[in-house]
């Protein structure tokens, strides 16, 4: 079977997108004796993607992937964007989470989107894939499923955050599900 890394150590991201790709062998940064953290120094998505796959692949030559997501919030000019991961200026989701809703307080608009871009480097090629999910932020946390966050962003059509709705469910609605399915039909094209 063909091997492919994930560049990730969000194990929130892992473990999604471990249960959208079978057929391909997904080896972790552990599995390739990989320890270090992956740096993100650039402002667009697109950019720390390319840069986190291509980190990966210099250290081992393997078909690689890395994802690069965020929130995005339209009150708030877009942010946290790309900072999404540290928008607290700490690593922690709680932490960033409730920035975002004490940002918030008293806005009337709540409209949001996630939007998530793979980098895939298959065979030495670069490509890249992407998806967005609309949808808005709540005034408090609700549900305690998914990661970063989920318990306070309801998609567009729902009337449940993403830390209540099943993870089938994010799966098919979400942008990092949409960026994954455009990378595994192009992945089962190349390899039939
Ligand atoms: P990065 O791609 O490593 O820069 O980190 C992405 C960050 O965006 C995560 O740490 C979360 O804070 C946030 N994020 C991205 N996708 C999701 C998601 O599906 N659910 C919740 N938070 C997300």
């Amino acid at each position: 079977m063909q091997e492919l890394v994930i560049a990730s150590n969000n194990e929130g991201k892992i473990r999604e997108i471990r249960s959208m790709i079978a057929g391909i062998t997904l080896l972790s940064l552990k599995d390739i004796g990989f320890n270090k953290d992956i740096p993100e120094p650039f402002h667009t998505f697109e950019e720390n993607a390319h840069a986190k796959a291509l980190a990966i692949y210099d250290f081992c030559g393997k078909n690689v992937f890395a994802d690069d997501s965020g929130i995005c919030i339209e009150a708030l000019n877009n942010e946290p964007g790309v900072d999404s991961a540290h928008y607290s200026g700490t690593r922690d989701d709680e932490r960033n989470l409730q920035k975002v809703l004490d940002e918030l307080r008293g806005k009337t608009d709540r409209s949001a989107y996630y939007k998530a871009v793979i980098c895939l480097i298959w065979q030495g090629e670069t490509y890249y894939f992407d998806g967005i999910c609309q949808g808005s932020i709540t005034a408090q946390k609700k549900g305690t499923g998914g990661f970063g966050y989920d318990p306070i962003f309801i998609p567009n059509g729902y009337d449940k955050t993403f830390g209540e709705l099943p993870l089938d469910i994010k799966n098919k609605l979400s942008h990092r599900g949409k960026a994954v399915k455009k990378m595994i039909d192009f992945l089962t094209d190349k390899m039939n």
